[in-house]
């Protein structure tokens, strides 16, 4: 491969690559706003400036102040590149550090910062802001101008999730780009020039396709900020673990930023993975995080309708078991969830199989009723996370739906039901025949129309509260890890299985997480090399 010499270190690069490019994925960081790697080259702030050592120099005439002489006099200095547009050539010299490239530094921060408000403070990105961390950095000197800064719109709706500050704005245009170049929609632009240009957005238009909030995302400052996320939390307060996005099947890596103090999920932000979302999350997406508080079911009950009853300790277990204990047990059926991790779905057909019932259903959210719409960029078909993962989880095929359940209830085949999950095709009318038998034990971490028909109802963890895995829609499993501590008492759903199985006499022999992955994975490889289907990565 060849390389070139960064600040005395070699770095390899690709033939194509900019200086810019091949700096980030060896981990080197070459100060810079526009330069996002996920977009096309705008090369506007001129914060990436790099002297190029070697080669030809070009020199360029300035004027310098000339302490005795008390005038300006002319001189010249080196010629520098903006780094994110300067394609990489072998055995390039270049210095990052050099006193001239400090200096062009210093000089973009202090311009960037002369019309800047500076309300750092009450600004929502202080803490992950550019600006700040370039200041601290390149530049810590005083203000120079002293006269009032050029005033623009602020608190500017953009649309329904975003609002602008023009004079935070320094014109990096990577919000206009995201709007081109990932969510094709050109609904951003700029206008006026110089200290009066700012961010508008396209007459007649809102921001308000699928992607506004990446937007915000990838701007370096506090110009753009998301309505839902904005004067909630102070950055330095959360704490951040890996997740995977639960809004379809394509499963985006996420960091999901929790404050530890009240347990609380904040915000969902996209974690790079070049293979499944690149550097991007959908709005939808993102939003999810609200599951973790909307809707929750976090204590367990008995009885139906007006008879349902709050139960604590080992009673909720014990009467689930005994209602489901008195029905043959082939004839109980068990619902997997197409919403829960592969670990909860393989402990729940473990259970199956103790009892000797080949009846498995899966269950999921269905994308027209959810009114959920796929398209090219990022957003899957399918509206469940883990839709392949529980047909694996289920030793392979595992077509049978709700709507097969309830035929399967009306012949007479099923009398009893274990459900995972609250996510179901169906509304509760059509669930109807659900509340008609004597034992419908659900697992949920949510209300929802499957719960609602239940006799049991036990709490289970949410996706934010327990590690798992998914398997998107590509085959590719991805493990998400628990940020958030689950309200005590509440287990993991694959942990909740295991006792109800064993207060039905039945042992799972589970141990703990990474014995069900093994297995997992073993029953993975046994329906791959059954169908003669090739296995993927
Ligand atoms: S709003 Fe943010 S992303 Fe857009 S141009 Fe201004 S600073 Fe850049
Ligand atoms: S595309 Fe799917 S997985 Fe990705 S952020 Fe959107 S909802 Fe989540
Ligand atoms: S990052 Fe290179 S000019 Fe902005």
């Amino acid at each position: 491969m060849s390389t070139f010499t960064l600040n005395g270190k070699e770095v390899p690069f690709e033939a194509g690559e900019t200086i810019m490019q091949a700096a980030w994925r060896a981990g080197i960081e070459i100060p810079h706003y526009c330069w996002h790697p996920g977009l096309s080259i705008a090369a506007n702030c001129r914060m990436c400036l790099v002297h190029i050592e070697s080669g030809r120099q070009m020199a360029m005439p300035i004027v310098k102040w000339d302490e005795k002489k008390k005038a300006y006099v002319p001189d010249t200095k080196p010629k520098l590149t903006p780094a994110c547009q300067q394609t990489a050539a072998e055995g390039m010299v270049i210095s990052s550090e050099s006193a001239e490239v400090k200096q062009a530094q210093s000089a973009v921060q202090e311009l960037l910062l002369l019309n800047h408000p500076v309300d750092c403070p009450i600004c929502d990105q202080a803490g992950e802001c550019k600006l700040q961390d370039y200041y601290y950095e390149h530049q810590s000197t005083a203000k120079r101008k002293l006269t009032e800064p050029v005033h623009k719109p602020k608190g500017v709706r953009f649309g329904p999730t975003i609002v602008y500050d023009a004079e935070r704005c320094i014109m990096c245009t990577r919000c206009i780009r995201v709007c081109d170049e990932l969510a094709g929609d050109p609904v951003l632009d700029m206008r006026e020039r110089g200290n009066r240009n700012e961010i508008t957005v396209a007459q007649g238009r809102e921001l308000d396709h699928r992607y506004t909030l990446m937007t915000e995302h990838v701007c370096p400052v506090g110009a753009l900020t998301s309505k839902d996320f904005r004067f909630k939390a102070r950055v330095w307060f959360l704490k951040s673990q890996e997740g995977v996005c639960s809004g379809c099947a394509t499963g985006c890596n996420t960091h999901v930023d929790f404050d530890p103090r009240y347990g609380k999920v904040y915000r969902l932000r996209p974690r790079d993975n070049m293979d499944v979302n690149k550097f991007w999350m959908c709005d939808d997406g993102m939003m999810t995080y609200r599951r973790q508080s909307e809707d929750r079911v976090l204590a367990a009950t008995i009885g139906r309708g007006e008879a349902r009853v709050p139960a604590f300790g080992d009673e909720p277990v014990a009467r689930a078991a005994q209602q489901l204990g008195a029905v043959t047990s082939n004839k109980i059926g068990v619902v997997l969830s197409a919403q829960h991790s592969n670990e909860d779905n393989y402990a729940l057909a473990q259970l199956a199989k103790k009892l000797g019932t080949t009846k498995l259903y899966l269950a999921g959210l269905d994308a027209e009723r959810e009114g959920w719409v796929a398209d090219a960029i990022l957003r899957s078909a399918d509206p469940n996370p883990n839709t392949a993962g529980a047909r694996l989880a289920a030793g392979g095929a595992l077509d049978e739906t709700t709507e097969d359940l309830l035929q399967d209830i009306l012949g007479g085949e099923v009398e009893a039901v274990i459900a995972l999950g609250a996510a179901s095709l169906e509304n509760l009318a059509e669930l109807e025949a659900l509340t008609k038998l004597d034992a419908v034990v659900s697992l949920t971490s949510h209300v929802g129309a499957l719960p609602a028909t239940a006799s049991v109802v036990l709490p289970v963890a949410s996706v934010f509260e327990t590690h798992g895995t998914f398997v998107n829609a590509k085959g590719m499993s991805q493990a998400f890890r628990r940020a958030v501590t689950a309200q005590a008492g509440i287990e993991p759903g694959w942990k909740t299985v295991a006792d109800l199985a064993r207060a039905m006499g039945h042992d799972l022999a589970l141990g703990g997480l990474q014995d069900i992955r093994s297995k997992l994975a073993k029953t993975a490889a046994e329906s791959v090399a059954a169908s003669g289907a090739e296995a993927r990565a």
